[in-house]
């Protein structure tokens, strides 16, 4: 399951109704960079690393090794669901994730401000100087932690290089080698129970026919490869990072099913075509409560983005769709949707790769009319509003992609279930039928 925007589509809530017939869930990329809200009930989780299937209690969930972990941060993210009554006893840490410094985050951060105007606007969490070191080969993998004697070793190499950018570029005070040794070692005996190997053990669940749910963080326009690059995450969301970030090959994936607001979301810097800076865009952010589940910044909104939407099709080989977030457009008179774009000197339906084209692309819409009535309270296609479902028809037919989940609420059961999103359909009644 991917994001197929600029994340933030909804993947919390859309894992964790998919998790009921998941035997393990796996985050393959990213870090505490992400915010995945679950809503069960009145209670709301937020997940920054932990996959979103530990809410249910014998689901195995495994933090795979292409993610990287901010060691102090999870073990927040365990204590806080442990004191909620969620158990982590079925959570695993693969021992080759790389570990978050407490310099990677301070150079994420004085880093952006000496960018200046061509800051990124990262959420300041440590990520991008994290996976720089893990291409420089000077980073920390879980398992260096776990070895006291060499981890202590490598720090006395390690920090005094950070410290030449943190004293001489940075004009920032250096870092203790025994402070963060320290530090360190308490957060690795406390993570130790958790460590394993796990690609080993989500090849035990493929040769015993479990069922196992990759989680994307991030999304398909944030990815380090295929996004809008320099305003991307320093991972690969998209469906082929689940193979390098799990250890698996790519014939183990059945499906991959992408996941879309109804409109789209963006926060931090890089351009937007569709975003709205008017009374429409101010709506979709006031109703959809568009602010950053990890940093509170307000998230710019606009229409929905079809040129993207075939482009994440494209890009993960989605098989289907989840639409969320279809009740944020409840009270508008007409909907636009991007069908195509105008760059300077001609229409294009496919994105373009160049940076800069796209940042001159101008959107070009068709406008559709708004169904001006709630639809939190539908559960079957039925139930929608006409002018929903013709909605919902436009998006599938624009990305020949059918749509098998469609959320109308924050709420597990504030869910649509059009197609079966994980075998595949039987009735398809929204989306083509490979025309
Ligand atoms: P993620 O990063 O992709 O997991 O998405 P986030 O959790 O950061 O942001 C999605 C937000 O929308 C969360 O606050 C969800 O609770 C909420 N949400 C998810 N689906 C729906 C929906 O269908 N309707 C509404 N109104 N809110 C939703
Ligand atoms: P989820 O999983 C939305 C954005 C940041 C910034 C860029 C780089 O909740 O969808 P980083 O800190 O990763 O170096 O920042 O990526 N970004 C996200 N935007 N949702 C996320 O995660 C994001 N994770 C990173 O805002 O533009
Ligand atoms: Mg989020």
């Amino acid at each position: 399951m991917v994001g197929a925007q600029w994340g933030d589509e909804g993947k919390g809530k859309i894992t964790d109704l998919l998790s009921v017939s998941a035997d393990v869930v796996v985050r393959y990329q990213g870090g505490i960079n992400a915010g995945h809200t679950v809503c069960v009930g009145e209670q709301t989780f937020k997940l920054h690393l932990i996959p979103s299937g530990i809410l249910y209690p014998e689901t195995r969930c495994v933090i795979a090794s292409g993610t990287v972990v901010d060691p102090k941060v999870l073990l927040e993210e365990i204590r806080h669901l442990e004191q909620l009554g969620i158990s982590t006893k079925n959570l695993f840490i693969a021992e080759t994730a790389h570990v978050t410094m407490p310099y990677h985050r301070l150079i994420d951060i004085a880093e952006e401000q000496r960018r200046g105007k061509n800051r990124i606007g990262t959420t300041g969490r440590g990520i991008g100087p994290t996976y720089a070191d893990k291409s420089d080969r000077t980073g920390f993998r879980v398992l260096d932690l776990m070895q006291p004697e060499g981890f202590r070793e490598k720090l006395e190499w390690i920090v005094p290089l950070k410290n030449v950018l943190l004293e001489r570029l940075y004009n920032l005070p250096p870092l203790a080698v025994d402070q963060v040794a320290e530090q360190y070692l308490a957060y690795a005996e406390q993570l130790r129970p958790y460590i394993i190997d796990a690609s080993l053990l989500i090849d035990q669940a493929v040769r015993t026919h479990r069922n196992i749910l990759f989680e994307g963080a991030q999304g398909t326009l944030l990815d380090l490869d295929h996004g809008t690059y320099p305003y991307v995450t320093s991972s690969n969301p998209v469906a082929g990072g689940a193979c390098v970030g799990a250890g698996v090959g790519p014939t183990i994936i059945d499906r991959v099913i992408g996941v879309a607001k109804a409109y789209t979301t963006r926060v931090g810097a890089g351009p937007f075509p569709t975003e709205l800076r008017d009374e429409i865009g101010r709506h979709l952010g006031e109703r959809g409560a568009e602010f950053g589940t990890t940093t509170g910044r307000p998230r710019r909104c606009g229409w929905f983005d079809a040129v993207i939407g075939r482009y994440a099709v494209r890009i993960n080989g989605l098989d289907c769709l989840a639409i969320t977030k279809l009740d944020v457009l409840d009270e508008l008179e007409s909907i636009k949707v991007c069908v195509a774009y105008h760059c300077p000197s001609k229409t294009v339906e496919e994105f373009p790769s160049d940076a800069n084209l796209f940042g001159r692309c101008e959107p070009l819409y068709e406008t559709l009319p708004g169904w001006k009535e709630p639809t939190g309270h539908c559960r079957t296609l039925e139930e929608l509003p006409p002018k929903a479902r013709d909605y919902l028809e436009f998006l599938a037919h624009q990305m020949k992609t059918p749509i098998a989940l469609v959320s109308v609420g924050a709420n597990r059961e504030q869910t649509i279930i059009v197609e079966d999103p994980i075998h595949g359909p039987k009735r398809g009644l929204l989306g083509h039928n490979g025309d």
